[in-house]
């Protein structure tokens, strides 16, 4: 039996910071940092410049995962990327990046699952390295989500930022990846979306912005996610008590304290990088892990659940030995 062993980890953030004050005066918001912070947890977050997008981002989250693992390159044989912030609508950024690491013939692709696309990707690529299809894979989550936020609208501008991570996995005898679960429900896709598209409006697209209704999405987002925590424990017969770290999607604070105590896990084991980034959506989950893979929080060995939810609905869990 094959299973898929996380070797290392990389990422990467804009140049500029923005925080909450520099926000609110930018664009006239009628706003506060101390509704911000404490609504959402976040006080700062990077946006992308104009020549910084996803395959930039993504390829220097790439690089330095490479670099720790002492990879090459051409040792890998697949790349996923969990994004919805292709700089193209085609070719997509998986393959623009392909490009950037210079290894034409390895296959490439990205996975659209909007704030869950790196848990959908590297659950992707779990099964390419149990199947045999693939044996050293890179996963990327990267994302210019500012680009989508109407910078006026205070409910939606104030929560997100940008960035990337990335991480290395290769087909070992032991776990490793030992569950992951997927889910969606298109049923609430009016609740988070982004209003036009190639097939529809196309034309006013650049016109167009995120909505959102937040509370109603802060409220599915912690029964759904409680829900896959337990499912994904049951599917790999661990008790809450075995697990070491919990690396949750970084949208809201509070939703992220919500989770912790459904797990009755105390919050210093829970990795928090929401303060810093916002809610960088596929990027979250990887440059989590890497932030307390890096500090030495987690230790190889380390029991990790990361979680991950997002428009569509579309949620995720992975239970990872480290
Ligand atoms: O990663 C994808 C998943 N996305 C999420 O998980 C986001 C989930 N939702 C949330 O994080 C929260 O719902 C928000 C942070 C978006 C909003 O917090 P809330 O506590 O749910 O506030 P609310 O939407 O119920 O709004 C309460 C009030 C409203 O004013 P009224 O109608 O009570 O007068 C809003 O207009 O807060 C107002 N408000 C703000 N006030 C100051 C909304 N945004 C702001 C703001 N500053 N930035």
């Amino acid at each position: 039996m094959k299973y898929s062993r996380l070797v290392s980890t990389g990422r990467a953030l804009p140049r500029q910071l923005v925080t909450n004050e520099e926000l609110a005066r930018t664009h006239g918001l009628d706003t506060s940092d101390q509704w911000i912070v404490e609504r959402t947890g976040i006080r700062t977050r990077y946006r992308a410049a104009p020549d910084e997008n996803a395959t930039t981002l993504g390829e220097q989250a790439a690089r330095q995962a490479l670099e720790t693992g002492g990879w090459a390159a051409e040792d890998l044989d697949l790349i996923i990327m969990g994004t919805t912030s292709s700089e193209l609508m085609f070719p997509n950024s998986a393959v623009l990046l392909q490009a950037k690491l210079g290894i034409p013939g390895v296959p490439a692709f990205s996975v659209e699952a909007v704030c869950s696309g790196f848990l959908y990707a590297l659950s992707v690529a779990d099964q390419f390295i149990r199947s045999g299809q693939a044996a050293r894979v890179l996963v990327v989550g990267a994302e210019t989500f500012s680009r989508f936020v109407d910078p006026r609208d205070r409910s939606t501008s104030i929560l997100f930022g940008d960035g990337a991570g990335a991480v290395l996995l290769e087909a070992a005898d032991e776990p490793g990846i030992m569950v992951t679960r997927l889910h969606a429900d298109g049923r609430y896709a009016e609740l988070l979306y982004f209003p036009s598209g190639p097939g529809r409006n196309f034309r006013s697209m650049q016109n167009d912005y995120l909505i959102m209704q937040g509370s109603r999405v802060f409220k599915i987002a912690v029964q759904k996610l409680g829900d896959v925590l337990e499912e994904t424990l049951r599917a790999a017969n661990v008790t809450k008590e075995q697990i070491d770290w919990l690396v949750p999607h970084q949208a809201n604070l509070r939703i992220i304290e919500a989770l912790a105590h459904r797990l009755e896990l105390p919050m210093n084991r829970v990795v928090v990088t929401v303060d810093q980034h916002a809610n960088t959506s596929s990027a979250s989950v990887p440059l989590a892990l890497d932030i307390a893979i890096r500090d030495g929080r987690i230790q190889r060995g380390d029991l990790l659940m990361l979680e991950a939810f997002g428009g569509g609905f579309t949620w995720g869990a992975a239970l990872i030995r480290y």
